[in-house]
């Protein structure tokens, strides 16, 4: 990955499980300085399997981490088109492995409205919604606390799948997408929003990720993944063993 040695840190974990409680101890970090500050925490969370077991992991804090939640303000990175009950939905997984579980009120979670019957005019009120709770950085963008991403085995990051019209959108910060290899639409963020953030946390682990690692961390990058590059806020790549195999040493 062509990124700054100043604002990119990569982590390689033994296992999928350190890995996990690494970006945990991250999360953890963030949201208690923040609360320190009396300042809200605004993350943007990644859906998928990868983070089910992290969220499990945030769940097993509840009460003990005790006033910090207050300042806990929820977003997501990308959602499948599908009701909030779906399985399918990643707002459903964050809900039954998090929020069902620690003390934070539903009026600070934000679930992308990916269900719409028109999807381009809901991302647009998204995009409205993260510009009005997320104070923007430079460029007049909305800088996130922290954006945790997941990584697919073809480099995709959020929704930003390879060969599709969003991974070059420079000024709308919320879209929807066809994304032709699952032949459904999305809703994602796309870079600018996601470059803004103060932090981002790309964790990524298993076997069946080692190719899109090995050329995401490679000289010359082609995935999507590579494309997550803040603009002054730091960059986690967070490994376990198995999906920085093939990494070029
Ligand atoms: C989603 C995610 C997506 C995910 C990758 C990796 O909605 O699926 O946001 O970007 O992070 O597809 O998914 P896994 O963690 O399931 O391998």
């Amino acid at each position: 990955m062509s990124q700054g040695k100043d604002n990119m840190r990569l982590l390689i974990e033994p296992t999928a499980e350190k890995a996990t409680q690494l970006v945990a101890s991250i999360f953890r970090s963030a949201l208690c300085e923040r609360a320190a500050q009396s300042k809200p925490c605004r993350v943007a969370l990644a859906g998928g399997t990868t983070p089910h077991a992290l969220y499990q992991t945030l769940a097993r804090y509840g009460g003990e981490l005790g006033e910090p939640w207050q300042w806990l303000e929820i977003f997501f990175g990308d959602e499948r088109t599908v009701p909030h009950d779906h399985i399918e939905s990643n707002y459903r997984m964050v809900q039954r492995a998090l929020l069902d579980h620690v003390p934070i009120s539903l009026d600070r979670v934000h679930p992308m409205p990916a269900d719409a019957d028109d999807l381009d005019a809901a991302a647009a009120i998204y995009e409205r919604v993260v510009r009005e709770r997320v104070p923007a950085g430079a460029n007049d963008i909305p800088s996130f606390d922290l954006v945790l991403l997941g990584m697919g085995g073809d480099g995709h990051t959020a929704s930003l799948f390879p060969n599709t019209p969003a991974l070059d959108e420079t000024s709308r910060l919320v879209v929807s997408q066809f994304v032709p290899v699952l032949g459904r639409n999305r809703m994602t963020f796309t870079f600018p929003l996601i470059n803004a953030a103060q932090a981002v946390v790309l964790l990524v682990t298993g076997e069946d990720k080692a190719d899109a690692v090995a050329d995401l961390m490679g000289p010359s990058p082609t995935v999507p993944a590579a494309r997550v590059r803040p603009d002054s806020g730091l960059l986690y790549i967070i490994l376990d063993q198995s999906a920085a195999r093939k990494m070029p040493r």
